[in-house]
């Protein structure tokens, strides 16, 4: 392709080599990528995308961390070179959120600008606009050699659309997988110059999820696997290309459960049937010598002292004849078990009744489960309504209440006494149980509820896709 931009002809010539692709990304569009892996059996994002550039598997996977690995801005380079190279190319996000991001990332690129010297004089060089039948559009980008692309969210309308030769699907784990399928099988070659490629871009996050039959694929028919993390991406001078500034892995680490950490951001493989709690959170969790709690035991840890902040929690007994009630003191680091007590097949005038005894007697703040028999519980507490938290249960505040506890674990900021109701529980507990169709323990969901009033503003949660919610 030519210009006549001041009459001089400028020509433009596809990358043959991948210096020439990583040279151009960066020359046209102000794209860096990382050229170095730093894990065993990882891959790194340039040699992720020269790969994929030049095609040399049909189909292949990349998984990376969830926002330090630039899935997105990959897969956007990439296919704004396809796109100028003369591909016709569709970069389809798994959800509206991720097209949005390879909007903005495409649209960053588009409006590069800088100097280079060329032949010893200094040229401004912007991204190549002369290449183009019309200006970059946000879903819609076509060149003068007549060719598209396409970047859009991935849905069953758009899987009927174009055939492009380069497919770029963009967090996989997000789409269902007869939606990839469809959309696979739109691609096509008119060209044999122009050979077709599909990238399955994704973190993997559900054990049942997309990403997991896509892997299984792959074993079958021998799709290649790239891998790659945060420690690929980290800024490191050794590493050129590398982006990623510490601060933003100490600040994520401390956000997200250990649990999370480990599958998308260490890229270990999810095991939603797995127990909950690392080994080390427990041991950090219980201190002291056990203690044997029976059930209808009433435990007294600490008296209600002048000045202390309490919160009294409790779990009404439902299908399991258990109800649990627990008050916390929460002006101290850690907060504190001061009572605790599960009350087996007791009626529940008499569990309410102990809930208002402590709650008075602690000044407490109260919270409980309000759903179902709570909901009427609730008109016979005797404690002022401004200190009562009724804790509705819904998928969504569900998933808080428990992510907001494990959380809370996993930094260390929970200590119980040892109680053997406890120990035993919280090991024994499964992500199913909490975030899955298993029921949640009684005694983890007083501990939760209380957790809300005493982890205070310490607590911070974001809503994940566990299964089935
Ligand atoms: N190659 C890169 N160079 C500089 N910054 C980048 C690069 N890739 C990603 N980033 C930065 O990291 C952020 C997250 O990247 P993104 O591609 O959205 O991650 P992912 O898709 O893996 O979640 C981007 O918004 C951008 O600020
Ligand atoms: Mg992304």
């Amino acid at each position: 392709v030519t210009s006549n931009d001041d009459n001089l002809p400028v020509v433009y010539r596809a990358p043959q080599t991948p210096h020439e692709l990583l040279a151009q990304l960066e020359l046209y569009f102000g794209l860096r990528y990382p050229r170095k892996a730093c894990c065993p059996d990882h891959t790194s994002p340039a040699d992720a995308i020269i790969e994929a550039y030049f095609a040399k598997s049909p189909i292949i996977i990349w998984i990376a961390s969830r926002g330090f690995g630039g899935k997105t801005w990959a897969l956007a380079g990439l296919s704004l070179i396809e796109l100028i190279s003369g591909f016709d190319v569709v970069l389809a996000g798994g959800s509206g959120e991720q097209s949005r991001r390879a909007h903005e990332a495409a649209e960053k690129a588009w409006g590069h600008s800088a100097e280079e010297t060329v032949d010893g004089k200094l040229e401004a060089v912007t991204a190549p606009h002369w290449l183009l039948a019309n200006e970059p559009r946000r879903t819609w980008t076509r060149t003068l050699m007549g060719n598209t692309m396409q970047a859009l969210t991935a849905s069953s309308r758009a899987a009927r659309g174009p055939h492009p030769q380069r497919l770029r699907i963009d967090e996989a784990e997000e789409c269902d997988v007869e939606i990839i399928d469809a959309l696979m099988g739109q691609t096509m070659v008119t060209d044999p110059r122009r050979p077709a490629q599909t990238i399955l871009a994704s973190t993997h996050h559900h054990e049942a999820g997309t990403m997991t039959e896509l892997l299984k694929r792959a074993a079958e028919k021998g799709w290649p696997v790239r891998r790659w993390c945060y420690k690929e991406t980290l800024c490191n001078p050794k590493n050129p290309g590398s982006w990623l500034l510490p601060e933003n892995i100490a600040s994520k680490r401390i956000q997200v459960t250990g649990r999370m950490w480990r599958t998308e951001y260490d890229l270990e493989a999810p095991d939603e049937g797995g127990m909950l709690f690392a080994r080390e959170a427990l041991e950090a969790m219980f201190s002291g010598a056990p203690v044997d709690d029976g059930l209808n035991q009433v435990c007294l840890f600490e008296d209600p002292v002048d000045g202390g902040d309490y919160v009294v929690a409790a779990d009404w007994a439902r299908k399991v004849d258990l109800s649990v009630v627990a008050v916390v003191r929460y002006d101290v680091t850690p907060p504190r078990l001061v009572r605790w007590v599960r009350c087996f097949r007791w009626p529940w005038p008499k569990v309410v009744k102990l809930y208002n005894e402590w709650g008075k007697e602690y000044h407490a703040h109260a919270i409980h489960d309000a759903t179902g028999i709570g909901d009427v519980i609730n008109t016979y507490l005797d404690i002022p309504i401004s200190q009562v938290t009724p804790y509705i249960m819904t998928p969504a505040s569900k998933v808080k209440l428990y992510l907001d506890y494990e959380t809370a674990v996993d930094n260390g900021e929970v200590e119980w006494p040892a109680l053997n109701s406890l120990t035993e529980l919280h090991r024994a507990v499964t992500t199913d149980d909490l975030y899955g169709s298993g029921h949640p323990p009684d005694e983890i969901c007083t501990l939760a509820l209380a957790w809300q009033i005493a982890g205070g503003k310490r607590t911070i949660s974001r809503l994940h896709r566990p299964r089935g919610l």
